[in-house]
C-alpha cells in the first residue's frame, strides 16, 4: 500500500467527503444501471487484407503459426469486468484501438498523457497521481479517473500500427546504437533511448512507442494489457489506482488486486505470451506499387535529408525464430529519439525528454489518413511542415522543392 497513514492524515471534512464518495461508489457498483461512461463500440476489421496486412510473416514453423492464430484471437477478445477489464481502462480489447486497415494495425483512437512542467522545463509525470497515462473509463463509477489539478501539460497519442513488430524486436541494440554515429546533415543528431527492460532486469535500447519507451514487444504488451485494459500480468503486476488513490481502490475493488492474466490450459501460454507470439509473427507491410515518379521521389527523400532519420532499412540479428533471423527490415526509421523542437509532445517518458520523439517508421504509410503523435496532420504535406527542431533544415529544403520534385516525393511516400 502506498499511503499506509492516508486516513490518519486527512482532516475530518475530507474523511467525510471520502466516505460519501465511497458509499456512492458502492451503490453504483452494486447497481446494474451504474452511470459509467463506456468507449464507443469497436469497429469490425478483417484479420488480414488482400495486400497482406495482418498476415503472419512467411516461414513461421507449425507451432508459431498456431500461436499466431491463438494470439490474434487474444488480441481481439472483448473484455468485461467478469473477464478482467478495469476497474480503470482505456478500451475493451487490443483490436478496439489497433484496427486499421486490419487487426493489428494503427487506429484513430488517441490516449492522453499528462504531467506537470516546472518553470525550468523539468517534467514531473505525477506518478503518485497515477501519471502519466490517463484512464478514460472505469467499470466502477466512483473510481473514474480525472486529470489532476496539478497537471499543466497534456498530450494525445495516436494508436501506432504493429505490422513488422517482430522484426523491430529482433534488431540488435548495437545496430540501433550504430545509427548515432552515421554522418548526417548539419543539425541532425539523434540518440538511442536507454530504457529498463523489466523482463531482463537490464537497460536496453528502446524502440517501441512514440518515445521509444520500451525495448521489446513482451514488455510493451505487458504494459498495454495492464495500462490500457486493466489486465495485470507477470510483466506488469501492479494495478493502476485511479488518480493514485490506492485506499479507494482497495476499498472499492479489493478483489482486483492480484494478477489477472492466467495461463490458457489448452495452449499453456499466458495472455501476455500469446499476444507476444502474435505480434512477433505479424508480417511487415509490403511495398505498394511503384509509380511513374516514385523512384525520383525516393531520391528527393534522400537528398533533402528525410533519410537521415527515416533511414530506409536495418538488419535483424540472429533470432531463435528463423523467420526473423538476419532479415532486412525496410522500416524507414533509425529508431533513435530526436529533438523535434515545437513538434515534441511535452511529455518526458522512458529516456526521452519532452521535445524528443522516436523517428516514426514509415512502412505502411499508404494506409494512414492521420499522422504525427497526436494525429494532428491529415495530409503528408502538413505532417512534413510540422517537423521542427533537428528536422527544421530538412523542412526548409522541402518547402523550397519545385512542384515536380514535391509531387515525386508524395508518390514515393505513397508507395510505403
Ligand atoms: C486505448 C487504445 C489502445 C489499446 C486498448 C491498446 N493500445 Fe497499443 N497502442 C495505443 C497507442 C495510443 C499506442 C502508442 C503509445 C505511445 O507510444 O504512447 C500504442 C502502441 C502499442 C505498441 C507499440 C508499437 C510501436 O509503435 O512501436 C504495442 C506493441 C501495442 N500498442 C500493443 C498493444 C496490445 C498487445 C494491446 C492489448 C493488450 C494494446 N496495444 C491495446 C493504443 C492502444
Ligand atoms: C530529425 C529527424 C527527422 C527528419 C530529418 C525527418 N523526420 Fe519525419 N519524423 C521524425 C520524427 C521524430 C517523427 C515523429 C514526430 C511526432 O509525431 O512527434 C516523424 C514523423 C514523420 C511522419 C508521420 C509518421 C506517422 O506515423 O504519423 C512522416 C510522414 C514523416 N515523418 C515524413 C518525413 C519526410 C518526408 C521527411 C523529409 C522531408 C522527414 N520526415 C524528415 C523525424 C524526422
Amino acid at each position: 500500500m502506498k499511503f499506509p497513514i492516508f486516513a490518519a492524515l486527512r482532516p475530518a471534512a475530507a474523511l467525510i467527503a471520502l466516505s460519501i464518495a465511497t458509499a456512492a461508489g458502492r451503490l453504483s457498483a452494486a447497481s446494474s444501471t451504474a452511470p459509467v461512461a463506456v468507449p464507443p463500440p469497436p469497429p469490425q476489421s478483417p484479420n488480414q487484407n488482400a495486400q497482406g496486412f495482418g498476415a503472419p510473416v512467411a516461414g513461421l514453423n507449425i507451432t508459431l503459426s498456431a500461436d499466431f492464430v491463438d494470439g490474434q484471437d487474444e488480441f481481439k477478445i472483448v473484455r468485461t469486468p467478469a473477464t478482467g477489464l478495469g476497474p480503470i481502462y482505456n478500451n475493451v480489447s487490443c483490436e478496439a484501438c489497433h484496427n486499421r486497415p486490419t487487426v493489428g494495425g494503427w487506429g484513430t483512437i488517441t490516449t492522453t498523457r499528462f504531467g506537470r512542467t516546472a518553470s525550468n522545463g523539468t517534467f514531473d509525470p505525477l506518478t503518485q497521481q497515477d501519471g502519466s497515462l490517463l484512464h478514460a473509463y472505469t467499470t466502477i463509477a466512483a473510481l473514474q479517473e480525472t486529470l489532476p489539478p496539478d497537471a499543466n501539460t497534456t498530450a494525445k497519442r495516436l494508436t501506432t500500427p504493429l505490422y513488422g513488430a517482430g522484426l523491430i524486436d529482433a534488431i540488435p541494440d548495437e545496430t540501433i546504437e550504430a545509427n548515432q554515429t552515421i554522418p548526417k546533415p548539419p543539425g541532425i543528431s539523434g540518440r538511442a533511448a536507454m530504457v529498463p527492460d523489466v523482463t531482463a532486469g537490464v537497460d536496453r535500447v528502446g524502440r517501441f512507442g512514440w518515445k521509444a519507451q520500451h525495448a521489446s514487444i513482451v514488455v510493451f504488451v505487458g504494459d498495454a494489457f495492464n495500462s490500457e485494459m486493466g489486465i495485470t500480468n507477470q510483466v506488469y503486476p501492479a494495478p493502476h489506482a485511479p488518480d493514485g488513490n490506492t485506499t479507494l481502490f482497495d476499498e472499492l475493488a479489493p478483489d482486483l488486486t492480484g494478477i489477472k492474466d492466467s495461463v490458457d490450459p489448452v495452449t499453456g501460454l499466458s495472455g501476455v505470451q500469446m499476444l507476444d507470439r502474435y505480434l512477433l509473427g505479424l508480417a511487415p507491410p509490403g511495398r505498394g506499387r511503384a509509380t511513374a515518379h516514385s523512384a525520383r521521389g525516393g531520391q528527393v527523400f534522400a537528398t533533402i535529408g528525410c533519410a537521415a532519420c527515416h533511414i530506409p532499412s536495418m538488419q535483424t540479428g540472429p533470432s531463435p525464430i528463423a523467420a526473423l533471423s538476419n532479415q532486412n527490415v525496410p522500416l524507414f526509421s533509425d529508431l533513435l529519439i530526436h529533438d523535434m523542437g515545437s513538434l515534441g509532445d511535452g511529455i518526458a517518458q522512458g529516456d526521452a525528454g519532452p521535445r524528443e520523439m522516436r523517428t516514426s517508421p514509415l512502412w505502411g504509410l499508404r494506409t494512414r489518413t492521420v499522422f504525427l503523435h497526436d494525429g494532428r496532420a491529415v495530409t503528408l504535406n502538413e505532417a512534413i511542415l510540422d517537423h521542427d527542431g533537428e528536422a527544421a533544415g530538412t523542412r526548409e529544403s522541402y518547402s523550397k522543392l519545385g512542384g515536380a520534385d514535391r509531387e515525386a516525393l508524395m508518390e514515393f511516400l505513397n508507395t510505403l
